[in-house]
């Protein structure tokens, strides 16, 4: 009993005082006094260890662009504290127990100490105490500021092993500087996988040497603006102009990059659908044998073969190539065979799968699918990789050793667990962040809907499944309607928030409204820098129901509480001066045709002018 009351009041303090600190730390205990940073502030490194050297040399160099300080970094063991340092300590033991990316920080008025049995857990040590210096130590540029954390103890470490994010740069194409800002920005947060969606229908974005087509031909495609899925397809002799691909070298560059920010790449390589930018490349591997062209977002889907021919060899020679190449480029444990939304009805008409089907008496395409899966799952771990595939892989039967990423809601990777699968959550309805995120009415087109609220109710484990198999959960940000790096942003944070949250904090200490007030904290910290982000927990949601005597009203919300809603019925844009929401449904004036809301907090329009068709 005094144990659970000591850690009640540990857990309130923490709400309190790292106000601003995400994913929130597993404990924390808030001390009087602060440390203040200063130009002779030492970073010390244990001595002899590459990667915690190369961490503190990372936050000398966060630290040195906002402060204008070259903190000098240097090699030594210190038990305890050291004065006006920040020293970083590995041991084997650490008292976040048992958990290799854990870590404990203290802060004193006379110098920081990091602790941790790994240089992982001392990366993460240093993102909560960035997170704990002013928001302008996010700037790129020299700022004033007084450069003070708060005394303080925190123990911490991670719920979920694997906390990731995706990105398509096959619907469009990302610069590999933007990758690495993206990967650069979630290992802020604390997470570790970056699943990097190469191939599609749409862009082919790896080298591969042995089949230079691919970026040749398939990383290029015509340029096209208008809303994905109604654009003019390709028109005789037009250029394709638009794309682009990462050469292995730049590859290396990213992996690299991400490695230093413990940060694992899992590569995707679609198959058997999804393919429609191989086989521009390579026609002879379909079907139908084409001839096909890379789609500019077009709507092409069932009357187009995109999907590898699994009745020819040269499709499994192709799997084998290019895997490998793609396996000694990343050095993850898992490479992301795709294996979704497949269009069978090519094969079914296609004389060589007919021929592959009776031969290994498969009894529909679903099975044939699964036998391309297994394949491709040998080929991979000839090459010393797991496979790891959406959830149709499950369809047609699960290949040995597959991992399972769920999107389909949570069924595929129960049924995965049910069969000891390992699982990654990715179900569509909680981690999609290219889905609407306010009203669609103010955002840019897309389609879903995905609010920040509903990101953070996530719960990767579901009950009665073994919760070591669920290794983790990701959010998703597919590019159809993100054509810029800015636009990937703002759908990332604050989405991304809440999911690594989700990902790394103990479920019980998940609390909205504290949460939300942390997100504010970050903005401060996103706008230092200069990193795009929504705000649309601000806005106001109009929802149609009927009042008591069943007359047509609208009830009013906003994500944020402690808002107040204003609205009109007249046309007018609403503010302080007009009705304010109470709480119960409003009942729809006469002739109205439209009401319109704005949420306001502090004394101030705090969200966007929202306007909902009443009629
Ligand atoms: C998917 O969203 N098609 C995995
Ligand atoms: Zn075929």
């Amino acid at each position: 009993m005094k144990t659970t009351i000591v850690c009640l009041t540990v857990l309130i303090l923490a709400t309190s005082a790292t106000a601003g600190v995400i994913p929130q730390p597993v404990l924390v205990e808030m001390r009087p006094g602060i440390f203040r940073l200063q130009a002779g502030t030492a970073i010390v490194a244990p001595p002899g260890v590459a990667e915690a050297r190369q961490v503190a040399g990372y936050l000398a160099s966060a630290l040195a662009a906002p402060t204008g300080w070259q903190l000098k970094v240097s090699e030594s063991t210190y038990p305890l504290l050291r004065h006006n340092a920040i020293v970083l300590g590995l041991s084997a033991q650490s008292a976040a127990p048992a958990q290799p990316e854990g870590y404990e920080l203290v802060v004193t008025q006379r110098g920081v100490r990091i602790q941790s049995t790994t240089p992982a857990g001392l990366f993460y040590g240093v993102q909560t105490l960035l997170q704990l210096l002013p928001p302008e130590i996010e700037s790129q540029t020299r700022r004033e500021a007084g450069w003070t954390v708060p005394c303080v103890h925190i123990v911490d470490y991670p719920r979920f092993a694997w906390r990731g994010m995706m990105l398509d740069v096959s619907r469009h194409f990302f610069s590999k500087e933007f990758v690495k800002q993206y990967i650069d920005r979630m290992a802020r947060y604390k997470m570790n996988v970056f699943h990097w969606h190469l191939t599609d229908d749409n862009g082919w974005r790896i080298e591969i040497k042995g089949l230079p087509q691919l970026t040749q031909v398939g990383a290029w495609r015509v340029p096209r603006l208008a809303k994905w899925g109604t654009r003019e397809g390709p028109r005789e002799g037009e250029a394709a102009t638009d794309g682009g691909f990462y050469t292995q070298d730049d590859i290396r560059e990213v992996v690299a990059y991400a490695r230093q920010r413990f940060v694992t790449v899992v590569p995707e390589i679609e198959m058997p659908g999804h393919s429609l930018a191989a086989l521009a490349a390579y026609p002879e591997l379909s079907c139908t044998g084409g001839p096909f062209q890379v789609n500019p977002g077009s709507n092409f889907y069932e009357k187009v073969d995109n999907a590898f021919c699994p009745g020819n060899e040269k499709t499994f020679e192709f799997i084998d190539k290019v895997f490998s190449e793609v396996a000694p480029l990343f050095p993850s444990e898992y490479v992301h065979i795709g294996g979704d939304e497949c269009f069978k009805g090519f094969w079914k008409a296609c004389a060589k799968c007919q021929r592959r089907m009776a031969d290994e008496h498969l009894s529909n395409v679903e099975e044939l699918q699964s036998y391309l899966v297994r394949r491709a799952e040998k080929i991979l771990e000839s090459k010393g990789k797991k496979l790891i595939g959406w959830d149709e892989i499950l369809e047609g039967g699960l290949a040995p050793n597959a991992a399972v990423m769920s999107w389909r809601g949570m069924e595929g990777g129960i049924a995965a667990a049910k069969m000891n699968h390992k699982v990654v959550m990715t179900p569509t309805n909680f981690v999609y962040v290219d889905y609407y995120q306010g009203d669609p009415s103010l955002e840019p087109s897309t389609f879903g809907r995905l609010l920040l609220s509903t990101c953070y109710r996530f719960e990767p484990t579901p009950e009665g499944v073994d919760p070591k198999l669920i290794l983790g959960g990701q959010g998703n940000l597919w590019t159809e309607s993100v054509p810029t790096p800015r636009h990937a942003e703002y759908m990332t944070w604050p989405r991304g928030l809440a999911l690594a949250e989700v990902f790394w904090s103990p479920k019980a200490s998940r609390n909205w409204d504290d949460f939300a007030g942390r997100v504010e904290a970050q903005f401060q910290r996103l706008d230092a820098a200069q990193v795009n982000y929504a705000r649309t927990m601000y806005d106001v949601s109009v929802t149609a129901v009927r009042d008591a005597s069943g007359k047509p009203a609208v009830r009013m919300s906003t994500e944020l509480s402690g808002c107040d809603i204003y609205y009109t019925f007249d046309g007018t844009n609403p503010d302080s001066f007009t009705a304010k929401y109470g709480g119960e449904p409003v009942l729809i004036p006469g002739d109205a045709s439209v009401v319109k809301a704005i949420a306001w907090r502090g004394g101030r329009a705090s969200g966007r002018v929202v306007t909902a068709a009443v009629k």
